[in-house]
């Protein structure tokens, strides 16, 4: 499904965006880098991560589960990653706040800590989606009938916004491990058992209980 692979190659950029990000506020705290560089990394995650990708999984993707598949809204994986939409947004408005501002000891601690969290959740988030959301979503809406989603290219200031990210990637070499456990499926989402109870349940309707049986013999 054309939608999905486009979501998927996003990521790949997004994941290494959010280590340079964090190579960029260590360096920054430090004062070893540019505060001119801060509006760069902020276009990248506002126009291509947020507005660009983020709001075609909200506008098009999750809306299709719901229509096509009866993913109730409330509670399971729309609301999960409705849920870590906000609360990245909230975070990333924190940051954005001190990326490009002069930093005492005090506001450069709330900066490296506020980066630590919004790209922690960024990182889970597209696990999840990954492993979970792009895989069942793929596997489900054909079944129903769904074949393609609409997609549309981004703007030029969204296209503007992903170039920079070679830029970015090569002046401040993505952090890759901060010691968070990375991984597939619901166990290492951080909304399972909390917003959404997993595949089984959040996703399968009565028909597909009726086959498990079948299916693990
Ligand atoms: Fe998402
Ligand atoms: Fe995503």
């Amino acid at each position: 499904m054309k939608l999905i692979d486009e979501l998927r190659a996003e990521h790949d950029i997004i994941d290494p965006m959010a280590g340079a990000l964090r190579t960029y506020v260590a360096r920054r705290v430090r004062g070893q880098a540019d505060a001119a560089d801060a509006p760069r990394f902020l276009a990248f995650f506002r126009l291509y991560a947020d507005a660009f990708h983020h709001a075609r999984e909200e506008g098009v993707l999750l809306p299709a589960l719901a229509r096509d598949l009866d993913v109730p809204s409330e509670t399971g994986p729309i609301a999960a990653v409705l849920g870590d939409h906000v609360r990245m947004r909230a975070t990333f408005a924190q940051l954005a706040a001190l990326l490009g501002s002069e930093l005492d000891a005090a506001s450069g601690a709330r900066l490296e800590q506020l980066a630590t969290e919004y790209t922690r959740a960024l990182w889970l988030h597209i696990d999840s989606e990954n492993s979970v959301l792009f895989l069942e979503s793929e596997h489900r809406l054909p079944r129903a009938g769904t074949h393609e989603l609409p997609t549309r290219a981004p703007t030029d200031a969204e296209a503007a916004a992903r170039d920079d990210a070679t830029a970015l990637l090569l002046r401040y070499p993505p952090l890759v491990d901060d010691g968070i456990i990375r991984g597939e499926g619901c166990p290492i989402c951080p909304n399972f058992g909390v917003h959404c109870d997993g595949v089984e349940r959040a996703w399968w309707n009565e028909n597909e209980w009726d086959e498990f049986p079948d299916r693990v013999g």
